[in-house]
């Protein structure tokens, strides 16, 4: 089992298999961003090994993220492979939707199962402004194609700020009554590549709750599996649910079962962290697995109480999403 130094068991682990995007989420990246070198990128061996030296620790859940994760080549190859590794439970990816149209059916037979897609905006041109790019109508067709393969539970994430998209809160609330999708509503973390993010672009989870329930009253039904953060409602007329990631106002880093590994191999303990731990270097040296296994203990001993992102002196952390691994 992986412990770290406040008794949580680490249970799951991220992958981050590019830093690439075909969007510029308003968010996660900043309008030019500049790619890491193709050598630093780990190759689908090193990311297959990573994930069984991570099960050898005890870690059974896996999430395949970005950047935008289908924009890495031969991303159903690299599926199958993390999907079959002995001692894997569980693998899941988050995507913008927007290649899923050609890649939701290769991913299935891949073996995944589980997708969760994101969507800010019902509005096309509203989603040229966040997304800094077209892409309304792909993303749509990618969400439907997703349906269709079968991805069950299909998730929408919804990033939330105040003045953009905050017009849209029970618009997705509909969408989550009409369609078999779970919606659910993140709050904005300082997580941007521009730096540009303030407290009060934050709709914060109480308040997004409370303009749907005005519509139509919803029923808090339980916190999720540990490993989700999401807390789940229940529309009390039956037609459907939705999640509410309340990282910012009501954080749940004391539960927290995660870690993270970057594009370039860095094992990361907090989204929020300022150091990180090279798995990379070691692994092109010729470490063994009993020696990466050791560097993966000593991380996740000193994994952090929490993100902090309401203390006083909160640092923002240099890395943006897109480089870290959602
Ligand atoms: N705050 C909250 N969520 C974010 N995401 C990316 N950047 C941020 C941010 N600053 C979301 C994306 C995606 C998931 C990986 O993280 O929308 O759904
Ligand atoms: Fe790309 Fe996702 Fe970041 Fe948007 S949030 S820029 S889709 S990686």
């Amino acid at each position: 089992m992986l412990q770290d130094g406040y008794g949580r068991t680490i249970t799951n682990l991220r992958i981050s298999v590019t830093d690439r995007c075909n969007l510029r989420c308003v968010y996660c990246m900043p309008a030019n961003p500049e790619w890491m070198p193709q050598p630093e990128i780990l190759s689908f061996e090193e990311i297959e090994r990573i994930a069984r030296v991570a099960v050898s620790l005890g870690i059974t859940d896996f999430r395949i993220t970005g950047g935008e994760p289908t924009a890495r080549k031969d991303l159903p190859e690299l599926m199958r492979r993390v999907v079959a590794v002995p001692g894997v439970k569980d693998v899941a990816m988050t995507t913008n939707g927007i290649l899923l149209k050609k890649l939701a059916q290769p991913l299935w037979d891949a073996g995944l199962r589980r997708i969760n897609i994101s969507l800010d905006t019902l509005r096309g041109e509203k989603f040229v402004h966040i997304a800094r790019r077209d892409g309304f109508r792909e993303t749509w067709e990618g969400i439907e194609e997703a349906d269709r393969v079968g991805f069950r539970p299909l998730k929408i994430n919804m990033v939330v700020m105040r003045g953009v998209n905050d017009d849209e809160i029970v618009d997705f609330a509909e969408m989550a009554r009409t369609r078999p999708w779970q919606i659910r509503y993140i709050e904005f973390m300082p997580l941007d590549g521009d730096g540009t993010w303030t407290r009060d672009q934050v709709v914060p989870a109480r308040e997004i709750l409370g303009r749907i329930h005005e519509k139509w009253p919803l029923d808090l039904v339980a916190d999720g599996p540990l490993s989700d953060p999401a807390r789940i409602f229940r529309f009390e007329d039956g037609k459907g649910d939705i999640g509410m990631i309340a990282s910012v106002s009501e954080p749940f880093c004391s539960a927290c079962d995660r870690i993270r590994v970057t594009p370039d191999g860095k094992l990361r303990t907090c989204l929020f962290s300022t150091w990180e731990t090279d798995l990379k270097g070691p692994m092109r040296a010729g470490a063994s697995d009993d020696e990466l296994r050791a560097i993966v203990r000593g991380a996740v001993a000193k994994k952090e109480a929490g993100h902090g992102i309401n203390d006083p002196d909160f640092v923002k952390p240099v890395r943006a999403m897109y480089a870290i691994g959602g």
